[in-house]
């Protein structure tokens, strides 16, 4: 569910406007591409400044468009890393359109593509399935609409329990969004993740950017449904989706005055709320003075009362609408009206709970851990603990509404570079495994840590004294420090502190013997 295919092999859209208005704002990425290319005057960037993990390949496939002929690939590795992820740079509070495609192209060896879980920052997006697509020839996209909560967003693929092969993705595209478009929703809980995008009675190539000023495909719908479609001239305004003027062009309607159902959205839906915007504008002649006047339902449940279209057009929506298996939308005429009902434009999203976000001060301290190893684990993007089975490797957190880093486990990750002192910022922190690596540099002050019970440092390359304020933790009770390079004394407070597992030899050269 949730996607939809464009051909997008052998036909790019073919423009020639006179007043090209501005392109969107954004940044559009050409994942797997090593320069840059600019498709229809928009600038797509390759993806190397964006992502840290993964393997650009190019795909044999003849006459690809070039944003489809390369991809990035995600070695599996028997699933020891939980998401590969991509990190943005966006306005902070920028409401953007994220649009995510894929096109197979072989590039795993299988005749299928595999199926996988896309994820934005926290949150969940959904199921990555583009076979019946790739097996028609056609890649798959994604579409959403976020509110950036940082400086940052990310989207990352990442394996399901169905993933057979690698995650890819073939480009990934950030749109910002007028502030008006899909306001009613409240985007600190929620994303919108779209189920259907259409342009009624239509039958051209995909509309978009130039017609659509943020570049929303709008699909061809209902060409062989028993209706019409007529060239229209009307004349719209005040829609805070801003859709396209093209959309109001063509309609579906019916010859007979009487009541007229669409089954729209095709697929079957999944037991969930949705916003359901409906677009309409009247092109009769209105001079004779009756408008047109009709009931909107949904599933037979009343969505709109006595709704009165006029050649300025009106949009009906639904902020959160439950929908579950097949859609009838019907519209029926007020009655002793001559004239049948008509529909020009239909959008449909999911309303996507968000999961949230780990706090802040844990991610940035987190970011400093992580800049201060030379070889962090390739995970290490995005949001460090959500979703919960996607978080960092090594890296456990907290439950309920404050999300905190509760441990870090990298022991035998093969980690080199230093600790950094940032990580007495973790406060939550309770242990800290990281035994068996090749960790150099001092043992920073961890004083700040006051929940910290277990410390294993040993094994790694650690230079320096054992810094005193360890026997300030009140809470301490293990720490390991043998086979380093510490020096010194061994501070008092440790040795005497009652009820600790203390372990600091062999291995490091102390001026006063440890207690044996
Ligand atoms: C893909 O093709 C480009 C241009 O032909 C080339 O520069 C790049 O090295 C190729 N990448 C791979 C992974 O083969
Ligand atoms: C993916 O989609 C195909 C075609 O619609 C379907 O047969 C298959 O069961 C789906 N795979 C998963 C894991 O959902
Ligand atoms: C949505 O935007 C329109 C146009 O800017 C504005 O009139 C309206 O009040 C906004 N609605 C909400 C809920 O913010
Ligand atoms: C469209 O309407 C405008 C006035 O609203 C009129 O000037 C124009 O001729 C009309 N165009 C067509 C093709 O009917
Ligand atoms: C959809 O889910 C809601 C609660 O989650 C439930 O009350 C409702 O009966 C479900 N509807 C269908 C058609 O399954
Ligand atoms: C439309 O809704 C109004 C108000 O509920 C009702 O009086 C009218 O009969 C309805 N018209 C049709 C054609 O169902
Ligand atoms: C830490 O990770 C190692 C390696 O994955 C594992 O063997 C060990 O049980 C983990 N320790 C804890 C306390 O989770
Ligand atoms: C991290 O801790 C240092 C002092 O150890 C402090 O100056 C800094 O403000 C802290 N950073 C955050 C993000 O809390
Ligand atoms: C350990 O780190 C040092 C530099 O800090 C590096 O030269 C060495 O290759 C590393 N050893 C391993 C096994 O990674
Ligand atoms: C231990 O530290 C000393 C200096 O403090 C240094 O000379 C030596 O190379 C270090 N040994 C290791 C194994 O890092």
């Amino acid at each position: 569910m949730a996607f939809l295919s464009l051909l997008f092999l052998f036909n790019l859209l073919s423009v020639a406007h006179s007043q090209t208005p501005q392109p969107p704002r954004g940044v559009l990425i050409d994942c797997g591409a090593t320069v840059s290319s600019v498709v229809e005057g928009r600038q797509w960037l390759p993806d190397a400044g964006f992502v840290f993990a993964g393997t650009p390949k190019n795909l044999t496939t003849a006459n690809l468009v070039p944003i489809l002929s390369t991809v990035r690939s995600f070695p599996l590795q028997g699933n020891i890393y939980r998401k590969f992820c991509y990190v943005v740079p966006v306005f902070r509070t920028g409401k953007y359109l994220i649009r995510t495609t894929y096109f197979y192209g072989g590039i795993n060896g299988k005749d299928s593509p595999p199926v996988f879980d896309q994820i934005v920052d926290g949150t969940f997006w959904s199921v990555v399935n583009t076979t019946e697509d790739y097996g028609q020839g056609m890649s798959s996209y994604y579409e959403g609409v976020f509110v950036a909560q940082g400086k940052t967003m990310s989207v990352c693929v990442a394996a399901n329990s169905y993933t057979d092969s690698d995650p890819f993705i073939s480009a990934l595209e950030f749109v910002l969004l007028g502030d008006s478009l899909y306001n009613s929703t409240d985007f600190s809980k929620y994303g919108l993740s779209l189920v259907a995008r259409h342009s009624f009675g239509y039958n051209g190539p995909i509309i978009r950017y130039p017609d659509d000023l943020f570049d929303r495909y709008w699909e061809p719908f209902g060409e062989h449904n028993p209706t019409i479609a007529g060239v229209r001239n009307v004349s719209v305004s005040g829609f805070w989706n801003l859709p396209p003027l093209k959309i109001f062009q063509t309609e579906l309607t019916t010859t007979l005055p009487g009541p007229m159902e669409l089954h729209w959205p095709l697929a079957s839906l999944p037991n969930s709320s949705y916003y359901i915007a409906l677009y309409f504008a009247d092109d009769h002649d209105t001079s004779l003075g009756s408008s047109m006047m009709f009931n909107i339902s949904i599933n037979d449940v009343i969505y709109y009362h006595d709704l009165s279209v006029t050649p300025a057009g009106v949009v009906v929506f639904a902020k959160q609408w439950p929908l579950s298996g097949l859609t009838k939308i019907t519209l029926a005429p007020a009655a002793g009206l001559n004239i049948g009902p008509l529909i020009n434009a239909g959008e449909v999203f999911d309303l996507l709970l968000l999961g949230g976000r780990t706090l802040t001060r844990d991610v940035i301290a987190l970011e400093r851990v992580k800049n201060g190893f030379q070889n962090p684990p390739i995970d290490w993007n995005g949001d460090p603990c959500l979703p919960r089975q996607y978080s960092w490797t090594g890296v456990m957190c907290s439950e309920g509404p404050r999300i905190r880093v509760v441990a870090l486990n990298l022991t035998s990750m093969g980690l080199s570079g230093s600790l950094s002192r940032n990580i007495a910022n973790l406060t939550a922190l309770t242990g800290i495994w990281l035994g068996n690596n090749n960790l150099s540099g001092s043992i920073p002050d961890l004083s700040p840590l006051k929940r910290l019970e277990i410390l294993h440092l040993e094994d790694n390359r650690l230079s320096g004294e054992i810094p005193p304020s360890l026997g300030n933790i009140e809470s301490l009770r293990e720490l390991f420090l043998k086979n380093n390079n510490l020096t010194g004394q061994v501070p008092n407070n440790l040795i005497g502190k009652p009820g600790l597992n203390l372990m600091i030899s062999p291995g490091n050269q102390f001026l006063s013997p440890p207690p044996s």
